[in-house]
């Protein structure tokens, strides 16, 4: 367990960078989900901030009822738990923004010319390649207290993924030098871009955040399909919506779907 990650250095990055969050961090060598502990610690009256890092998850889970798959040991599984007044309508386009955070991680430690984006609605992308999902799952708590957990799956070391993951990648893979890929400086850095940007899109939406979506859409302008239906990605919308222009020419946000590139 100390080699996969020690938590005074963590605890000295999380300084270094100035974070509120990450406290505590509960390392697990293996659990079902780590959503599943942050999800059931809001009955014990646990705090915003608090995070659960699994070495290996037997049942993670990503969106759609799809498995997430990591390798033991190799990546980063972690689970932040956040306690959010409602109305619950404010959290729409905070897996958009939890993907800015995530990609700003990515962008900093991959080599130049390789670009890292967000696929929406909860991927991040280095090029053609999958390196990161974002399950975010919530709960309607006690009064208008929403429980938000934010769900990260970060593809570090693996080399090999299973022939089914045919778009998968890694920060290590795509040739992130193993210097730049501790656990507690990635999970720090984390951290601090996700605090950061969660403290401003709470209180003003995804406004703020329109421009750096347009800047790192990984959609824009290609050839794509959701849910059977062809088009061109044409951007993110203020609600949160991917944009499609259609063959005919007319625009259609989607609020939700599965997006396959063309
Ligand atoms: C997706 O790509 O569909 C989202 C994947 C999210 C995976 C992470 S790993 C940590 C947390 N625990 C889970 O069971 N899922 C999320």
């Amino acid at each position: 367990m100390s080699s996969f990650f020690d938590a005074d250095t963590f605890t000295a990055a999380r300084e270094r960078f100035g974070v509120i969050w990450g406290r505590p961090v509960r390392v697990l060598e293996t659990t079902t989900s780590t959503n599943d502990r942050a999800l059931e610690a809001f009955a014990d009256g646990t705090k915003t901030g608090a995070v659960w890092l699994a070495q290996e998850q037997t049942s993670g889970r990503g969106r759609r009822g799809n498995e997430w798959k990591s390798a033991p040991g190799e990546n980063l599984t972690m689970s932040l738990l956040l306690r959010v007044p409602g109305p619950s309508a404010r959290l729409v386009g905070l897996s958009l923004v939890v993907g800015l955070a995530v990609r700003e991680v990515v962008a900093a430690v991959i080599p130049e010319g390789r670009v890292a984006r967000v696929k929406w609605p909860n991927d991040v992308f280095i090029d053609e390649r999958k390196c990161a999902g974002i399950l975010i799952e919530t709960r309607q708590l006690e009064g208008d207290e929403f429980g938000v957990v934010v769900g990260i799956g970060l593809n570090v070391l693996t080399r090999e993924f299973p022939p089914e993951l045919t778009h998968a990648t890694s920060l290590l893979r795509e040739g992130a030098p193993a210097s730049k890929l501790a656990r507690e400086e990635l999970l720090a850095r984390l951290l601090f871009e996700i605090e950061s940007r969660t403290k401003i899109f709470l209180p003003r939406g995804l406004a703020p955040f329109l421009a750096d979506l347009e800047r790192h859409d990984c959609l824009r302008d290609r050839r794509l399909r959701v849910d059977g239906r062809e088009g061109t990605g044409a951007g993110i919308d203020a609600s949160g919506a991917l944009l499609i222009r259609d063959d005919d020419g007319a625009l259609r946000a989607v609020a939700s779907g599965h997006v396959e590139l063309g």
